[in-house]
């Protein structure tokens, strides 16, 4: 007999389901709870609560274990590709050569961006936030493609191909143009024979009389950042834009929504913070150690950032891979950065030290990542934006796995805890 749960509401005994995943994670299905009982489970954070079934991504925090589609990270971060991976996780198969060549021929021949939207780029004050300008511009997109942006999810699906190769591509082109209006440069078009990472870089940094030099090892690193961040389940940002999508919205404005729900401190903004913190320690002329006592101190605002994870209880595998990844990139450009040097310093101290054992607070993906993306050249305000162009295949997937389910629109219930009901007075009689 399929096994149940039994929840005690006064004198009534209820039983209710218990699904299992593949990887044998249990939760009790309460979707007729309120109908049973009349009462609602009570969730904050949602830390204990599924909102939905995905075959996507599956994570074992205990152990250390990220999958995208059933394939191992450290799989696929040596042996894929940011455009392959992409593929994967919003198709859920690895493609055959003809598709990958369909897909990227979609990918690479889409960078160029509408002349209209020069326009708005010229409207934005320079100091105006890549993130804020990434939010308007995807959803300012879905207004150049109608027929993909119907809100009407058959139409939407059957355009999806298109929809989301533009988005994957126009994102590079979108962020280059905000750093560079920022910084009062020139814009760069892109060059559709350049792999899709190198023409990002070209877009960033070239110059009319000075181009941008491919470099394959920098490729490679900046591939394996995206592909690290490309999908992380029912992150914040990824069920903003299921819950966005729930309601019926089109793919472009619920990307959009992801990007504003990343740039959080508490969600993609962490990379940067690894970086300021690193550069006050080099600054100060601490070897570490006084940084992680007070990191000890318990209180918030003095967390070694870039350690600690709400799911990984265990290394972050990411962080592994992007440990080497660090080395390797700084070796062959041959950049001696300090700041790595105190990386390694700190993690070696503290996770040999027992508060940071006994909590399980080992290195996350962030540790490492903003080290490499300076020595590539990327300016720490744009750490968030490159993580909003890693995740939106991740995206992608969860809206078209969300646009094809018969899941209802996300529609949480609440303890109400304020006035109870009174009379409305006057404004003269206040
Ligand atoms: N440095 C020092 N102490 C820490 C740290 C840290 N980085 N992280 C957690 N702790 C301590 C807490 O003070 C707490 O100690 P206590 O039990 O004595 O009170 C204990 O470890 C558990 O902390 P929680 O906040 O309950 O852990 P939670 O799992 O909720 O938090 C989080 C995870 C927010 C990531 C936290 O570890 C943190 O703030 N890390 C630093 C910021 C960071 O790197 N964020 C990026 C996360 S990865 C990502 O989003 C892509």
């Amino acid at each position: 007999m399929s096994e149940t749960a039994k929840i005690i509401v006064g004198n009534q005994t209820h039983e209710f389901p218990v699904l299992t995943g593949t990887e044998h994670e249990k939760a009790i299905d309460t979707r007729e709870l309120r109908a049973q009982t009349g009462y609602v489970t009570y969730d904050d954070g949602y830390a204990n609560t599924a909102s939905c079934e995905s075959a996507i991504t599956f994570i074992d925090g205990e152990q250390g274990i990220l999958r995208y589609r059933g394939y191992d990270i450290q799989e696929l971060a040596i042996q894929s590709n940011f455009l392959e991976t992409a593929y994967l996780l919003i198709y859920g198969e690895l493609p055959t050569i003809p598709q990958l060549q369909g897909f990227r021929h979609l990918v690479l021949r889409n960078a160029a961006i509408h002349q209209g939207m020069f326009n708005f780029f010229e409207a934005f004050p320079n100091n105006s936030h890549p993130m804020a300008i990434l939010s308007a511009m995807l959803n300012s997109l879905g207004c150049y493609y109608p027929e993909m942006a119907s809100n009407n999810r058959e139409q939407d699906l059957e355009h999806l191909d298109n929809a989301a190769t533009i988005l994957i591509s126009k994102v590079r082109t979108l962020a280059a143009m905000s750093y560079r209006m920022k910084h009062g440069l020139i814009f760069i078009h892109p060059k559709p024979e350049l792999p899709y990472c190198s023409n990002f870089l070209h877009m960033m940094f070239s110059e009319p009389y000075a181009e941008y030099k491919f470099n394959p090892v920098v490729d490679r690193a900046l591939n394996l950042i995206l592909l690290l961040h490309a999908d992380h389940e029912q992150n914040c940002s990824t069920s903003t834009v299921r819950m966005v999508a729930s309601g019926g919205a089109n793919l472009f404005a619920s990307a959009s929504a992801g990007v504003c729900a990343l740039w959080g401190p508490a969600h993609g903004g962490a990379n940067m913070a690894v970086i300021h913190m690193l550069e006050q320690i080099h600054r100060d002329g601490d070897d570490g150690s006084r940084f992680i006592a007070a990191a000890k101190s318990g209180d918030r605002s003095r967390r070694l950032m870039g350690f600690g994870h709400r799911v990984y209880k265990n290394y972050d595998p990411r962080a592994k891979i992007l440990k080497k990844t660090c080395a390797d990139v700084l070796g062959t450009l041959g950049v001696s950065d300090p700041l790595l040097d105190i990386a390694l310093k700190l993690e070696e101290a503290a996770t040999h030290d027992k508060y940071f054992l006994a909590r399980k607070l080992y290195p996350n993906v962030d540790f490492y990542s903003g080290i490499i993306m300076r020595a590539i050249g990327i300016p720490v305000d744009m750490f968030t934006v490159m993580f909003a162009i890693g995740r939106l295949p991740g995206w992608i997937g969860h809206w078209r796995e969300l646009a094809t389910s018969h899941s209802p629109i996300h529609r949480p219930r609440q303890i109400y805890t304020g006035s109870p009901r009174r009379e409305f007075v006057p404004i003269d009689k206040r």
